[in-house]
């Protein structure tokens, strides 16, 4: 597993690398069907609106293939896992872990490893046939040392703008901001020709996710992967500039909605409360599905969306993951889950729900409407370039990405620009210790 990928031709270089390393050691590791199957707890973060419909899609498939098996939904709330991470590091360290628990693909993965926490698969890859239906360069998000250690259920895009057309139009705006500098400029025009919030946000790890966005939208794909390489400058004057750019956005969103999910962020923006959201595109799903979970909105009516600005030809990429901890009470249950997880149904039930495409590559992509359409497309367009998602696990380890969030919590407080750029450049030293 490598930190700071960039293009698909770099990626494809190293995971050849780590799939021969797969290659020679497949046979080791985790991986028989042996052990107990009464039951499954299935641990993740998705339990509110939009989230909870794909997971319940893929529960009632596992359920009906398998009968014996009671699946117990551990989910804890809190979008991006803000809360289950915590639960989950107090189960693990008391040698009380789930049967199987969600991890994204990549840094955060990686600590799990490292810990010795989660069981190697290649037995259950090879029984299964996984490794070819997988992209190459996320076998090797998920690899360590020639091991594979996880079963990616989808892709999820980060750079996502999402927006009310109407109020854009009230405000004079032709259309969605392509550059940072047009962002502001529109944000600043929803403010002074309309009534509506210009930028909708929520609880505080919706600041880091907007700060990944404008990191990327400023600096570009090759600098903002660069900045998650042993060693990266983040002192520079680009980084300067697109933190003040980050904290000139800030003023246009609004104090009140601090305390709340991504998910009432996301909805003042089809309420016509709001005129854009960043957010990822777990937000489609939320949009669209029916009621009572979704709110059954319709693209190009109620909603638009496009790639944030300055990010258009980028994927900001996460990909979440479900793990066979060490000792995991019913491992016959958890393999069960793993197989339904990593089969083409099982995605192809999940991901139209979820708003996010499969990981693997031999989806029905006429399942794949909408926003999804061009969701796949983009994903394998050979032009499409790559970043990784620090705050969804790519790039960051579950430190660093405490230690941002940390930075970004003073940040909210003080709105010190230069005391952020230290506090970045400090976590990502520390990083590397
Ligand atoms: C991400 C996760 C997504 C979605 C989102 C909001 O970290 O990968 O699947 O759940 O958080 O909660």
């Amino acid at each position: 597993m490598t930190k700071g990928l960039a293009m698909r031709g770099t990626w494809k270089a190293l995971a050849a690398a780590a799939l021969a390393g797969v290659l020679a050691v497949s046979g080791c590791g985790g991986g028989d069907d042996g052990g107990d199957a009464s039951q499954v707890e299935v641990f993740s973060w998705w339990t509110g609106p939009g989230e909870a419909d794909g997971l319940a899609a893929m529960q009632a498939h596992f359920e009906k293939t398998n009968p014996g098996t009671k699946f117990v939904n551990a989910a804890v709330a809190g979008g991006s896992g803000t809360q289950a991470k915590a639960v989950l590091a107090s189960r693990l360290q008391n040698r009380k872990p789930p049967d199987s628990f969600q991890g994204h693909a990549g840094a955060e993965l990686l600590d799990y490893i490292k810990a010795g926490q989660i069981e190697p698969l290649d037995s259950f890859y090879e029984d299964n046939n996984l490794k070819q239906a997988y992209p190459q360069q996320l076998l090797e998000q998920i690899s360590h040392q020639g091991k594979i250690y996880s079963v990616p259920v989808n892709i999820h895009r980060s750079n996502m703008l999402w927006y009310n057309p109407k109020i854009l139009e009230d405000a004079g705006i032709d259309g969605p901001p392509k550059t940072i500098a047009e962002f502001i400029t529109a944000l600043k025009a929803v403010d002074d020709r309309t009534d509506k919030v210009p930028l909708s946000l929520g609880i505080q790890w919706t600041a880091d996710h907007l700060l990944e966005n404008v990191l990327l939208g400023d600096l570009g794909t090759d600098a903002y992967n660069a900045l998650w390489k042993p060693g990266a400058d983040w002192s520079s004057p680009a980084v300067t500039k697109a933190l003040t750019d980050f904290a000139e956005i800030m003023k246009y969103t609004t104090q009140e909605s601090a305390s709340s999910e991504w998910q009432d962020a996301a909805k003042a923006v089809v309420d016509g409360k709001a005129a854009f959201n960043i957010m990822g595109d777990w937000v489609y799903g939320y949009y669209v599905n029916p009621g009572p979970n979704g709110l059954g909105k319709k693209l190009d009516t109620d909603f638009k969306y496009a790639a944030a600005p300055g990010t258009d030809g980028t994927y900001m990429w996460l990909s979440d993951s479900f793990t066979l901890p060490r000792n995991a009470p019913h491992r016959g249950g958890a393999l069960a889950w793993l197989k339904v997880a990593g089969s083409k149904e099982g995605q192809d039930l999940f991901n139209p729900k979820k708003g996010s495409i499969p990981a693997r590559k031999d989806a029905d992509k006429s399942l794949y409407k909408g926003y999804l359409e061009y969701a796949l497309n983009e994903w394998t367009s050979p032009d499409t370039k790559l970043a990784g998602s620090f705050w969804h696990g790519v790039y960051a380890s579950n430190k660093w990405h405490t230690d941002i969030d940390t930075a970004v919590g003073l940040f909210l407080q003080n709105k010190d620009v230069a005391k952020l750029q230290q506090g970045l450049a400090a976590a990502a030293k520390n990083s590397a210790q």
